[in-house]
């Protein structure tokens, strides 16, 4: 049996550590989203555990829309080029929007998403990421929600992936340089 956890040299936010942080985020979002319908989006595909997980915490009613970009393909490293692959069903116009994301690496992605739904006419934009490098950060983006600031590895797990997989594993980890060299 292969497990999927020996490609990594450490775990660096275990499973317990998200859970709780999550915790914490909702806690934060249900007090500021009071009395508002919220419309989450998330960015499949590395935002699906965040978004099932986050959704799940908050008590407020929230609906859940999904649009897929990409930028990296199957390199560690952001292209900078941003392509829809699936849209939104969602019409924004008035709407409360608050990005779900589970990485701000270098901010490239988000930046364009942020212009993008911006154009749309909603009520206002917001972005929850679980996990963002600063030092990696090529453009600077107002982030409301962020759940851990983390170095500037190359990391995977809880929908992150590398080149496809990784994504199932329950926390986050340090990939080892030998599966990618
Ligand atoms: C990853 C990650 C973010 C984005 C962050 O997605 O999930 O969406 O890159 O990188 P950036 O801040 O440098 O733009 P990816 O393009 O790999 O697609 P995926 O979510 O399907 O894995
Ligand atoms: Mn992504
Ligand atoms: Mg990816």
């Amino acid at each position: 049996l292969t497990d999927v956890s020996d490609d990594l040299t450490e775990i660096l936010i275990s499973e317990e550590q998200i859970r709780s942080r999550i915790a914490e985020l909702a806690r934060a979002i249900e007090a500021d989203y009071a009395g508002t319908d919220v419309l989450l989006v998330g960015v499949l595909k590395g935002a699906v555990m965040v978004m099932a997980d986050l959704a799940r915490e908050l008590k407020i009613p929230v609906t859940m829309d999904w649009m897929a970009v990409s930028s990296y393909g199957s390199g560690t490293q952001s292209s900078g080029v941003v392509r829809i692959l699936k849209d939104l069903d969602t019409d924004l116009s008035g709407r409360t929007v608050l990005i779900v994301e589970d990485i701000i690496d270098s901010g490239l992605t988000l930046s364009w998403l942020l212009s993008n739904l911006n154009s749309r006419g909603p009520a206002s934009v917001e972005i929850c990421t679980l996990l963002r490098k600063p030092e990696a950060a090529r453009v600077d983006i107002d982030v409301k929600y962020v759940g851990f600031e983390i170095p500037n590895r190359f990391v995977v797990g809880y929908g992150l992936d590398y080149d496809e997989k990784y994504r199932n594993l329950r926390g986050v980890g340090i990939l080892s340089p030998g599966v990618y060299t």
